[in-house]
């Protein structure tokens, strides 16, 4: 089966948490490709089929730079992608008033376009706690789901 994961860091946490996820699936035989959120247009995201999302968050409740072209496109478009399964990981911390926003609303919006989430959203304040349990959980879904 094959995985995209597509993260999006100011200071590498969300990378790091990425790359782990990347060797875990390698180790249980999905076939990766791993990006920078901005790698993507709304076009060749509309054709994925099993994706990862792992977003930090950055300013005040944005999405870091290496996504914003993506969110961007992504956040103007109006086309349901059903057949678009996903799992996402947002790293934040609550002393900042917005807490998790890049994820929230990448999340939401994914939602709107009809995408299939499979697990919950991980959301992290201040580490990356819980980021392999979920991911675990996360590789488990996707093979039910397909
Ligand atoms: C300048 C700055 C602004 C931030 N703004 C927010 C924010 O609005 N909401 C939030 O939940 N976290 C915010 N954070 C916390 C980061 O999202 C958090 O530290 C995260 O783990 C960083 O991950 P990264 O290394 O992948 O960028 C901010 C951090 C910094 C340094």
């Amino acid at each position: 089966m094959i995985l995209d994961i597509i993260y999006a860091t100011q200071s590498g946490n969300a990378e790091e948490v990425a790359q782990n996820l990347n060797l875990l699936a390698r180790s249980k035989g999905f076939i990766v490709n791993i990006n920078e959120m901005n790698f993507h247009n709304i076009n060749s995201f509309r054709q994925l089929r099993n994706v990862a999302i792992v977003t930090s968050t950055y300013g005040e409740g944005e999405v870091p730079e290496m996504g914003i072209e993506f969110w961007n496109e992504l956040k103007s478009s109006k086309t349901d992608i059903p057949n678009l399964r996903y799992g996402l990981i947002a790293l934040g911390d609550k002393s900042h008033e917005i807490f998790c926003g890049a994820g929230r609303a990448i999340s939401k919006k994914l939602e709107e376009l009809n995408c299939k989430k499979v697990i919950k959203n991980l959301e992290c304040d201040g580490d990356t706690e819980g980021t392999q349990e979920w991911s675990i959980k996360f590789l488990e879904n996707l093979k039910k789901f397909n």
